[in-house]
């Protein structure tokens, strides 16, 4: 097999899909490894550090006329515009794996399809401990959240830690985490590091333990979340009238905050509005906002998706694609995760195999023969039969 990683070209895509350092799981299969020049590069990877590890570095046609197997990032759907120059490129069961933000870009998921190509979504990967070494949402989200912090303390005109000094002392900051998934968790851990005061709130009550666990406090709101999480763990979609009672309820906590990150996301679905304009006015000057969800829209009301603004004396920090901007270590994690995903489909014999009966396989399997495969995907195309 020879798998093909082609240089990222979505704007400010600072990631490439593999890393020197896991190419030994490939080529031990004796599969070839072709690398696009200078892929690496932006992410702190020399072409001669993949060479030292035995692949070699070629155009980007080569990487797509050779490779059975293309590596990317982002893959067309979530690189919607740079990525379609890639579709004349590909070829016919030609397998692509990327990110393909398959639930809001199926029409994307579609002309992959129409090129013939087999394609997987690593969004898709489900929640279940067989595949957590291959969960690239799980290892992006900590990157952001790590970053969500320090861009908080950035732009805040305090410190973070509480320090007693000659010089008198300087009480900790005050953070708010919203949502406390893995992106959340990583942020109150980053804050807690830094010495702030956390609290941290969800819809799903099974997270208080883990805010405990890493020193926040978990913000206790009246009201009824027992529907709040899906088979699959993740948060499902509430109707306004809960969101318009959490908003209520935490209006009194932000306003106390010298710092709210929030994260809160619905897959699939565009980000609740969670802080209202009404509330980021009862912040304290120069506080400071640092929504997560900006990609889906924003958690708060006056989120600019890429942009910093400014409402009164509060900055709301609107960061797009956040794991691009820590690209070593984001893309070292990307590359052990599509590793892992790849080695999962190598049979004991050595043979690579789509085998569908493994849910990895089918979750994640987007495009095949020439048709959307996917049932979510298909079911937002609104072609909700199965192929
Ligand atoms: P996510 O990025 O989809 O959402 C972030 C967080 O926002 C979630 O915790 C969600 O409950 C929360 N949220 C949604 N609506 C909210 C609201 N109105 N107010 C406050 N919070 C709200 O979620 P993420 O980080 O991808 O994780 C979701 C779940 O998946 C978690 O239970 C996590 O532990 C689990 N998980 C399981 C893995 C595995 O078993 N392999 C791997 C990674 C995560």
């Amino acid at each position: 097999m020879i798998v093909g990683v082609p240089r990222e070209t979505f704007p400010g895509e600072n990631r490439v899909a593999l890393v020197p350092g896991v190419l030994a799981a490939l080529t031990k299969h004796k599969w070839e490894i072709l690398i696009e020049k200078n892929a690496g590069l932006a992410a702190g990877f020399r072409d001669q550090d993949y060479v030292d590890k035995g692949a070699k570095i070629a155009s980007r046609e080569e990487v797509f006329q050779k490779a059975d197997i293309v590596l990317q990032v982002r893959a067309l759907g979530a690189n919607p515009e740079a990525g379609r120059a890639d579709l004349p490129l590909l070829r016919k069961e030609q397998i692509v794996i990327g990110m393909m933000e398959p639930l809001t870009a199926g029409r994307e998921a579609a002309a992959l399809a129409e090129r013939g190509a087999t394609a997987f979504a690593l969004e898709l990967i489900p929640r279940i401990t067989r595949a957590q070494s291959m969960d690239v949402l799980s290892s992006m989200a900590t990157i952001a959240g790590y970053k969500a912090v320090l861009l908080a303390a950035n732009h805040l005109p305090r410190m973070f830690p509480m320090l007693m000094t000659a010089a008198g002392t300087v009480t900790p900051a005050h953070v708010f985490v919203v949502g406390a998934g893995v992106a959340g968790l990583q942020a109150i851990a980053s804050a807690r590091r830094l010495g702030a005061k956390v609290e941290a709130y969800d819809v799903r009550p099974a997270v208080k333990e883990q805010i405990e666990s890493l020193g926040g406090k978990f913000v206790e709101l009246p009201i009824e979340t027992g529907q709040a999480e899906d088979k699959g763990g993740y948060a499902k979609a509430m109707d306004e009238d809960f969101y318009k009672r959490q908003r209520e309820l935490m209006l009194s906590v932000v306003a106390h905050s010298d710092v709210v990150i929030t994260t809160a996301a619905v897959p699939g679905k565009k980000a609740p509005v969670l802080v209202t304009a009404e509330m980021v006015r009862a912040m304290a000057p120069g506080s400071v906002i640092v929504d997560l969800a900006a990609e889906r829209g924003g958690n708060c009301e006056l989120t600019r998706p890429g942009e910093t603004v400014r409402a009164g004396e509060v900055t709301i920090l609107g960061p797009l694609n956040v794991p691009a901007t820590i690209p070593y270590h984001a893309s070292q994690m990307f590359a052990k995760n599509v590793t892992n995903f790849l080695v999962n489909m190598i049979t004991k014999q050595g043979e690579f195999n789509i085998d569908c009966n493994d849910e990895i396989v089918s979750e994640t399997l987007v495009a095949r023969g020439g048709q959307v495969v996917h049932p979510r995907v298909r079911e937002t195309l609104g072609s909700p039969a199965s192929a």
